[in-house]
């Protein structure tokens, strides 16, 4: 049996039906139910649900032996996958995001910056030279510069619809993220032919829909 870790939350429906585009489903007794480990309606499949920053550390570990993610989380992450296939879902960008642009350009004193992706931001404020100072936060992020705990916020924007009723707009774009299917190296040798059938059955759904 195959194992696939599933990033619970934004991502989790559309990963879902692609992979259903792919033959590979789960019943709607099964999806109703709140288990975190479910088995598909072939019984060739697990699926685990977790938090999306622990989809990373399940595959790389071979508990799980694939995964759906977003690119944000594995530009956070510094596990070591294949990434075979960009499946084109839940698409967003991050930026960089204040209530008033201007904070960018002050040339005094540490930029404070709240965020989820501590790594992403120390890392593009740091290949520009510009010197910050990390609040490293695990939600809720929006809320940072209203009250005064950061100048800017990195954070991920879909609709932006979060920036927006928070009072703030985005300053710069980071990098753009989409659901990537990430593979554990020793599986994708020693289940080869399962896990080429899936990477297979994935890009026909991605194409099927691409063409619709
Ligand atoms: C993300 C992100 C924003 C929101 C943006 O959060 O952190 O808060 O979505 O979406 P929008 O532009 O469509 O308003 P997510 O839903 O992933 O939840 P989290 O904050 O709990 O990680």
């Amino acid at each position: 049996m195959i194992t696939i870790a599933i990033a619970k939350g934004r991502m989790q429906d559309d990963a879902l039906a692609l992979l259903a585009r792919a033959d590979v489903r789960l019943s709607d007794e099964a999806l109703a139910s709140r288990r975190l480990a479910l088995i598909d309606e072939s019984g060739e499949y697990r699926f685990i649900f977790v938090k999306p920053a622990d989809v990373p550390v399940y595959v790389e570990h071979g508990i799980a032996d694939c995964g759906v993610v977003g690119r944000d989380i594995l530009l956070e992450s510094e596990a070591d996958l294949l990434l075979p296939l960009d499946l084109g879902i839940a698409r967003c960008r991050m930026v960089v995001a204040a209530a008033e642009p201007e904070v960018m350009r002050r040339d005094f004193g540490m930029l404070r910056v709240a965020t989820k992706y501590a790594n992403v931001a120390s890392n593009y404020f740091g290949a520009r030279g510009i010197p910050v100072e990390i609040i490293a936060l695990s939600g809720s992020v929006e809320l940072a510069p209203a009250l005064g705990l950061s100048d800017v916020i990195v954070d991920l924007v879909e609709t932006g619809r979060t920036l927006k009723d928070n009072g703030l707009s985005i300053v710069e774009v980071i990098t753009e993220s989409t659901g990537r299917l990430v593979v554990n190296r020793a599986s994708y040798q020693l289940r080869a032919p399962a896990i080429t059938a899936l990477i297979n059955a994935l890009e026909s759904a991605i194409n099927g829909a691409a063409r619709t």
